[in-house]
């Protein structure tokens, strides 16, 4: 047994373990509410939730509307509409245990405008607001509003710093803690910057010390630091609990959650994490929204690799002159081989990209990716494959085809999608799924049993 002490978390004695948010519909109100139960801290996803017509079914999130701008309400509305459910659900599951925490990408479209339809709402259900994938300096004066504590995801001392120095500092009443989430480690988007190497993972430890040094600093010593990232068997963080340098710190738990009888992912799913090998989640820089990224390498990841290496650059005079809508664009020469073998392949269409070269796909992959960019519904603030940017309209630069829409592949793979060509959103120690012998002969254990397990340690 490892000497885990209950702690205040968002206004309640809880047990210092986090169920972290995965989107999209991934955490629910049903994950939530089981984590809340079991005496810890559930998280619901408020990213594009799914909502329930009156037999309980799913609502399908179709977009009616023909302008894109158009389709952005109707996202809204949708997301509203799921995060008000999924609140609801968490509390009813919950039987008032534990703690409902509610999290959003800070950088999705109309992240502000959902966090807040849906606190008007629930605001009652939802104990914490935890946003990350983007620098939520709003989220302090937001969530202060309705009386909810509000977590940032960070992944240095330095992003704390800017969040607490420019906004936080005004609202300390409700943060209720700081998510360090290692980038390297841990699923989904993550902070990474362009400074970071992402082959050379940083001293987790050192960067989680300067982060509880600044919160001394701003008087903030009896807040948690939520550790995320790479956490699988507790007894390997020994070292980390009752420690003077971070204390108080708390758990959080990404990828390991996954696989429980509440949560909502198909078998294949299941089936895949169970069978992952160390090195198959790979962390890229992929994603529509510029950020970092850790995912399984499958199909979709794979092709999205092999797509950056079928690049050429385009330059000023060439007498390598590739045919591009009708129209004649030179591109570096010393590459006419190469793009012959392509064309051979099948990746006879060329499309430009943002950074002035011309990428190699086959006809159905131009179509497909056309066709997603014109369905584009908005939901981030500035996305890379499509242009739109919330602010302007456009970001003014060309789409990008080397990237995808990662709204589209979310919500297939989070409604029963195929595995191998849509992202699966995993952390590093995924792999561990198949060596742990919890899971042995396909063991999917229920919340209740999970919590109980890392609390042994293991
Ligand atoms: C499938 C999946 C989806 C995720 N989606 C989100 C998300 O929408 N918002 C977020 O803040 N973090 C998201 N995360 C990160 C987790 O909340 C958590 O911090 C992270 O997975 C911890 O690292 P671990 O995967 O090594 O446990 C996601 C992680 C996974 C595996
Ligand atoms: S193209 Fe897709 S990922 Fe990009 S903003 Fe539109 S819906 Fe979102």
């Amino acid at each position: 047994m490892i000497n885990l002490r209950s702690q205040t978390i968002s206004g309640s004695e809880v047990l210092p373990l986090i169920d972290g948010g995965k989107g999209i519909s991934i955490s629910n109100g049903e994950t939530c509410g089981a984590w809340a139960a079991a005496g810890a801290v559930g998280t619901f996803s408020a990213v594009n939730a799914d909502s329930y017509d009156e037999n309980g079914n799913v609502v399908p999130q179709i977009y009616h509307a023909k302008l894109r701008t158009e389709r952005r309400n109707e996202l809204i509305r949708y997301a509203i509409a799921g995060g008000i459910a999924q609140a609801k659900i968490a509390r009813e599951r919950s039987g008032g245990k534990g703690r409902i925490h509610m999290n959003a990408l800070w950088e999705m479209g109309a992240c502000e405008e959902i966090i807040e339809g849906i606190l008007q709402e629930v605001g009652g259900y939802v104990h914490g607001v935890v946003c990350g994938a983007g620098m939520p300096y709003n989220l302090a004066e937001l969530a202060s509003k309705f009386s909810t504590y509000y977590y940032p995801i960070v992944s240095s001392a330095r992003a704390f710093s800017a969040l607490f120095r420019r906004s936080f500092k005004k609202y300390t009443e409700f943060l209720g803690g700081v998510v360090y989430e290692d980038p390297w480690l841990a699923g989904g988007h993550n902070g990474l910057s362009n400074a970071e190497n992402p082959l050379t993972p940083a001293n987790n430890y050192l960067r989680i010390v300067a982060i509880r040094k600044l919160m001394n600093e701003f008087n903030l010593q009896h807040l948690p630091i939520i550790i995320a990232g790479g956490v699988w068997w507790l007894s390997e963080w020994e070292d980390y609990l009752d420690n003077k340098e971070i204390m108080p710190i708390a758990f959080q738990f990404g990828t390991r959650s996954i696989i429980t009888t509440e949560n909502p992912v198909a078998k294949a799913w299941h089936s895949k994490l169970m069978s992952l090998k160390k090195g198959d989640v790979k962390l890229t820089s992929l994603s529509p929204t510029g950020f970092y990224s850790s995912a399984v390498y499958n199909k979709m990841l794979g092709d999205l690799l092999e797509r950056q290496n079928r690049q050429v650059a385009i330059v000023e005079e060439s007498s390598f002159i590739i045919n591009f809508l009708g129209r004649g664009i030179n591109v570096d020469p010393s590459r006419r081989d190469d793009v012959k073998a392509w064309m051979q392949e099948g990746f006879t269409e060329a499309m430009i990209t943002p950074d002035g070269t011309l990428v190699f796909v086959t006809p159905e992959q131009a179509k497909q990716i056309v066709s997603d960019q014109k369905s584009c519904v908005c939901c981030l603030s500035v996305c890379r494959f499509s242009s739109w940017c919330q602010h302007r309209g456009s970001t003014g630069k060309i789409p990008d085809p080397r990237t995808f829409c990662i709204q589209k592949t979310l919500q297939a793979i989070a409604h029963g999608g195929d595995v191998e060509n849509n992202l699966i959103f995993a952390g590093h120690e995924a792999y561990r799924f198949g060596e742990d012998p919890f899971y042995a002969n396909g063991f999917i254990p229920t919340t209740s049993q999970l919590v109980d397990r890392i609390i042994a340690g293991y």
